[in-house]
């Protein structure tokens, strides 16, 4: 009994620990959704000259006019799926507006990657990311940059959130199976 105890009292520390240790906005996670936005500008998933679809209706947190791409992407050699959702505002802005100038309305790029099997795979080894317009990282009101397992383990932030969305796969608009590996 006593030893269950100290078990237990283990895993209790070792998991606030890793809520004080980053579960997202380290150096490498940083590093990773920057090689992903190289990767989108490539691509013209991002930047001048972006290609862009006909944007519908969103929700709050993401913006007041969405698009959708699901694609891949290689990033230091690991091929993964790529869902990238851009993210229109201000409120009201008309698809008009928005196909007239998307860059003058883009508000935030939010990005799904399939990393590598083990980098999390109680969440299915997406990794999120979410970009200001010009491609830097957004960053909790901590200052800490949203990169990697946003949300995990927590109340708010992407992975909360998403984990919610039906089929199991933590992506809401659609259950068909997009991974790769
Ligand atoms: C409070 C809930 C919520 C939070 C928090 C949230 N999302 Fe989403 N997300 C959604 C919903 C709902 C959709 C579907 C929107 C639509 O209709 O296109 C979505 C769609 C997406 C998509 C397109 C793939 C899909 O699931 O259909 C990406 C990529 C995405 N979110 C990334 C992020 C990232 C990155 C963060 C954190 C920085 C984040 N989301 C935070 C609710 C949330």
């Amino acid at each position: 009994m006593k030893k269950f105890v100290f078990v237990a009292g283990v895993v209790v520390a070792s998991s606030v620990f890793a809520q004080d240790t980053m579960m997202f906005g380290s150096d490498d996670d940083e590093a990773y959704a920057l090689a992903i936005w190289d990767s989108m500008l490539e691509s013209d998933l991002a930047g001048d000259g972006l290609v862009i679809s006909y944007p519908y209706p969103g929700t709050d947190p993401h913006g007041f006019l969405l698009e959708t791409f699901y694609t891949q992407a290689t990033i230091n050699g690991h091929t993964g799926a790529l869902v990238v959702k851009r993210n229109y505002g201000p409120l009201d802005v008309s698809e008009d507006e928005v196909i007239a100038d998307p860059k003058g309305h883009l508000s935030a790029i939010t990005i799904m990657f399939e990393r590598e099997a083990g980098y999390d795979d109680a969440t299915q080894n997406w990794f999120y990311a979410k970009y200001l317009p010009e491609g830097s990282l957004d960053v909790n009101p901590n200052g800490v940059s949203l990169a990697g397992l946003v949300g995990k383990d927590a109340d708010a932030g992407c992975i909360a959130c998403h984990q919610n969305a039906s089929g199991d796969d933590y992506i809401f608009t659609t259950d068909a199976r997009l991974t790769v590996n």
